[in-house]
């Protein structure tokens, strides 16, 4: 999936021995993402030293635009804060990445900051996925 050429430009794509490595890593999480039992894609998540935070380091969708992506990272944040018990989701995007950055800004991820990385501009987003509770009772 990582070696599509629509995926490889928007990403930096591990071998396979790196992926290998990172598999066997305690605080790196793959996640599956299946359609119909199909295989459809993968998240690569980092569990950071803070306890409350996840690195969003990849999503791949193998069919692009067909409406997978979004739901998926909906149910991954879901997996982050029940599963995980993390609160914030961080990741980085390239600039020139106008899907990705689309559906970030969409399903509401924060731009707290920017970088270079060889000559390209990497965005940095966040969001809290504290549950937000529906009833006050403070009055
Ligand atoms: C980014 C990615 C995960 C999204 O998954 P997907 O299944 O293709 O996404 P969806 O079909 O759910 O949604 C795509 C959205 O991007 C929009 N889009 C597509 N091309 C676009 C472009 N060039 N500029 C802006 N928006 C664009 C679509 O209109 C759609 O938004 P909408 O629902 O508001 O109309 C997937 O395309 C992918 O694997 N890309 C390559 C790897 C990558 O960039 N990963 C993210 C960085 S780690």
């Amino acid at each position: 999936m990582e070696q599509d050429a629509d995926t490889r430009a928007c990403i930096l794509p591990y071998t396979l021995q790196q992926h290998r490595h990172q598999f066997e890593r305690a605080e790196i999480v793959y996640l599956s993402i299946y359609v119909f039992d199909e295989l459809a894609g993968f998240f690569i998540l980092k569990l950071d030293s803070d306890h409350s935070s996840v690195e969003f380091r990849r999503v791949v969708i193998a069919s692009k635009g067909l409406g997978i992506g979004q739901p998926a990272i909906l149910a991954m944040e879901d997996y982050c804060r029940d599963q995980l018990r993390r609160n914030r989701i961080w990741l980085d995007v390239f600039e020139f990445n106008r899907r990705g950055k689309h559906i970030y800004e969409k399903l509401g991820y924060r731009l707290f900051d920017s970088r270079d990385h060889d000559g390209k501009k990497l965005l940095y987003y966040q969001k809290n996925i504290t549950v937000q509770s529906t009833t006050d009772t403070s009055r």
